[in-house]
């Protein structure tokens, strides 16, 4: 699909804030879209559907918003989006952020269960949670050098990245392959001094999106920890994605910001 913009096209502008988010058509990703919409901001927004909420927006504010539509999960989508990604920077911005954000929990089934069908969604999952934020990384941090002198790329991690969950061997291995390949980053970027982009992967706590509402609708019997969510859900203990986008988009704001390179926003209670 051809991207779509609203007010103005991104490239070819100055604007203080460009920030790239992927999964920008519900849960975290939608919040923290309209959250960085602001009138000095241009936002380049990443799903496989487009948001009407995040355009009406847009056009209200005269903010700077570009949609990129396409899956992740499809290594030639994911070039065409790179490339479309690219030519919509802005000539130059204040600061550049990228925030690696899409993803997904499936397959839910035990690791001895990963065949077949399941396998082929743990193939999607390590596109869409791994080989995503590195493809789009390389190609945001190339394209920025020069552009901008504080670039920033934050990965949305998860604590299940740092703690095993049976049931959940993919998306386990995604993230803590997500951390390492940020610990990775962040060391080469550092020897390029102040050049250099910040890097940190965040784990955001449990918030209440679609991905929780999929995860409480897993089989019981390849989800041992199923009764723990439902009464996460069931207590209010769930986080609102516009609370933790706030939060988030504080934490992005910090000096200290790509100091701590794997990082979970509930140390900032
Ligand atoms: N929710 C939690 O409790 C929690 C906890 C820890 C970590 N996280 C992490 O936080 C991030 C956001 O999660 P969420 O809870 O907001 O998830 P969500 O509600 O399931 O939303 C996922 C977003 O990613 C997009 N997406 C999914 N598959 C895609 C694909 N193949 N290509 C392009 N875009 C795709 C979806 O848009 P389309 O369907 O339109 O493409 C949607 O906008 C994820 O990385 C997740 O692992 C969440």
């Amino acid at each position: 699909m051809r991207p779509t913009d609203t007010a103005q096209t991104a490239s070819g502008q100055h604007c203080d804030t460009l920030a790239v988010v992927t999964g920008t058509s519900r849960g975290l990703g939608a919040a923290l879209a309209h959250q960085l919409l602001g009138p000095a901001a241009c936002v380049i927004a990443i799903a496989r559907q487009e948001s009407p909420a995040l355009a009406a927006q847009a056009r209200g504010t005269g903010a700077r918003l570009h949609q990129l539509t396409g899956d992740l999960s499809d290594p030639a989508q994911l070039q065409r989006l790179c490339d479309e990604m690219i030519a919509a920077l802005p000539a130059r911005a204040e600061r550049m952020l990228l925030i690696n954000n899409a993803g997904t929990v499936a397959p839910i089934v035990a690791a001895e269960a990963l065949q077949a069908e399941a396998i082929h969604l743990a193939s999607q999952a390590m596109q869409l949670n791994i080989v995503a934020p590195m493809a789009l990384t390389a190609a945001f941090l190339q394209a920025s050098t020069g552009r901008s002198q504080d670039r920033c790329v934050l990965n949305i991690s998860s604590g299940a990245g740092r703690n095993p969950m049976a049931g959940w061997a993919t998306y386990c291995t995604t993230k803590a392959a997500l951390d390492m390949y940020t610990r990775v980053l962040k060391q080469e970027q550092a020897a390029l001094g102040v050049q250099g982009a910040r890097v940190v992967a965040l784990a955001p706590g449990v918030v209440d999106t679609g991905m929780q509402g999929e995860i409480r609708a897993a089989d019981p019997a390849a989800f041992p920890a199923l009764g723990r969510f439902q009464a996460l859900h069931a207590d209010g203990q769930l986080s609102a994605p516009e609370h933790v986008a706030r939060r988030i988009l504080a934490y992005l704001a910090r000096a200290d910001f790509g100091q701590t390179e794997i990082d979970d926003i509930r140390n900032y209670d």
